[in-house]
């Protein structure tokens, strides 16, 4: 068998997301946590950002307030959907210091010592050699420059973890994807100490960190369907056989009401951020 290609498979996933990402159940969560690490970053004004696997935009267009006219805002993703849609979203608002480039975080087309400002909002995980990402950051920040990274804070998940019990129930035995899979308990992205690690390992100073929590309602059964659909988790739901999906559908109806409240699922989600210069 050949090796699975994880990064085309996340793309493609992410690409097919792309029209709903954010949207639809647990609304504008991407969108509250990029605004949130774009303040906690403290961009000037005229910097230079790049925002590195930008998604929808989460934190391009809250950076993009914080530099002014005289700044400008680079979104690169690997998901050709997400560029497309991002870059629909830029010219409708009007924005001339600001695009989107298709781009793999892990191989940067830029020069050395380009940006003020590096951003990674919720996406470090994805890279399957996230330290050539970092040092990819590193090589093109000007001296000085500077790093704000999101990532779920440890067992960021617990609250809705009767999914991924049912999830794994519907899913086929699928050797080569479960290795790229493959995770311990609570992962380097989940902690202080991991990130701290990693930020310094890859040559960054003054590496420090902050801890924010925020609660989310998904309103019912359906949205919650659509979100799982709308961003990462769609990667488990399209291995779902089509013949299962229906039956996994119902049980997650099922499940979804029994651990709702009257206005809905709950998740109060608790998110690391990590800072650091070069
Ligand atoms: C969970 S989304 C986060 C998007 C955005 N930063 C946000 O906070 O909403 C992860 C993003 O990483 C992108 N991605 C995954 N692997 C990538 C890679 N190797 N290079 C660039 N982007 C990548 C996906 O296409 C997706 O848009």
């Amino acid at each position: 068998m050949n090796k699975i290609d994880i990064k085309k498979v996340w793309a493609g996933i992410f690409t097919r997301a792309a029209p709903t990402y954010d949207q639809v159940g647990f609304k504008l969560f991407f969108y509250n946590f990029g605004k949130q690490l774009v303040e906690l970053t403290e961009i000037p004004k005229k910097a230079k950002v790049l925002d590195v696997a930008s998604g929808r935009g989460a934190l391009l267009f809250p950076a993009l307030k914080k530099v002014g006219l005289q700044g400008s805002v680079i979104g690169i993703d690997l998901a050709e959907g997400m560029v497309q849609k991002t870059s629909e979203e830029i010219n409708k608002r009007g924005f001339s210091n600001a695009k989107m480039m298709q781009m793999d975080a892990e191989n940067l087309k830029f020069q050395d010592n380009t940006f003020d400002i590096a951003l990674y909002g919720f996406c470090i995980f994805f890279f399957p050699q996230y330290e050539i990402a970092l040092n990819e950051s590193y090589r093109v920040l000007k001296p000085y420059g500077r790093i704000g990274l999101s990532t779920f804070y440890r067992n960021a998940f617990n609250e809705i973890k009767w999914l991924d019990d049912l999830t794994e129930k519907y899913l086929p035995n699928n050797k080569e994807m479960d290795k790229q899979e493959e995770e311990p308990e609570v992962s380097e992205f989940e902690t202080i100490e991991g990130m701290q690690k990693i930020l310094i390992k890859a040559g960054y100073k003054d590496v420090h960190n902050k801890i924010e929590e925020k609660e989310f309602i998904c309103e019912n059964a359906e949205e919650f369907w659509k979100y799982l659909w709308s961003a990462g988790y769609r990667g488990e739901m399209e291995r779902i056989s089509s013949e299962n999906l229906e039956n996994f559908k119902e049980e997650l109806t099922k499940n979804f009401h029994k651990y709702s409240f009257e206005d809905g699922l709950h998740w109060n989600i608790k998110v690391l951020f990590t800072f650091g210069r070069k």
